[in-house]
């Protein structure tokens, strides 16, 4: 879904943490058919490292009805009617297994971000990659998971041209001051290095 420059980005993102050496697991928070995870389970594949891992993070049955009171910014967001966002797990671990890439250094974390991200077993990352698409997926992503990136690691941000995503974004950058400068990576896709 994210085309070649998100992909050639988070390639890219991959390769700067590892060549200099950025400690931390990858996570996508929203992985769909798991296109981006896969690449990155390849790219570690490619180096041969092996002490690294990547975390798959999604419901595997679609985006979440808006909580319209809790994120006011997601009112009317019909994200959860598309059937075609919900992909199952085994569809998606299949799809590893097609490229030889399933193994114990892809972990799984099934269900709502909200449940499962603030006590999922994350020491630290280097790689955070948002593609959840709303405010509510997005914030959630950040809070939970933004204080364990590692200093030199990359924030990525898929759906930076969709409102409440980029409300989200914003919000969060605010709120802890997070002054790092954003690069656009293509119409949508943005990303910056954290401080
Ligand atoms: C646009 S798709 C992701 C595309 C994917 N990154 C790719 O490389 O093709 C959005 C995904 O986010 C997941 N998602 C969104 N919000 C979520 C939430 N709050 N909890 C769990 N999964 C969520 C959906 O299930 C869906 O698979």
């Amino acid at each position: 879904m994210i085309g070649l420059k998100r992909l050639d980005n988070l390639q890219h993102c991959i390769e700067t943490v590892l060549t200099e050496g950025v400690p931390g697991d990858f996570i996508e928070t929203g992985v769909w058919r798991g296109g981006a995870c896969i690449l990155m389970r390849a790219v570690l594949a490619a180096y041969r490292i092996d002490d690294r891992v990547v975390f798959v993070a999604d419901s595997f049955e679609g985006l979440p009805p808006p909580d319209e009171n809790k994120y006011p910014a997601d009112k009317g967001d019909v994200h959860h009617k598309h059937d075609y966002l919900a992909v199952s797990r085994a569809e998606v671990e299949n799809n590893f297994r097609k490229y030889g890439l399933l193994d114990d250094q892809v972990v799984f974390l099934q269900g709502w971000f909200r449940d499962t991200l603030a006590t999922a077993p994350i020491e630290s990352l280097s790689i955070l990659r948002l593609d959840g698409d709303m405010y509510g997926s997005t914030i959630e992503s950040l809070e939970s998971l933004y204080p364990r990136l590692s200093k030199g690691g990359f924030c990525i941000v898929d759906d930076y041209a969709l409102p409440g995503c980029k409300m989200a974004v914003d919000d969060y950058r605010k709120k802890h001051q997070v002054n790092a400068e954003m690069e656009a990576i293509d119409w949508s896709g943005i990303f910056w290095r954290k401080e």
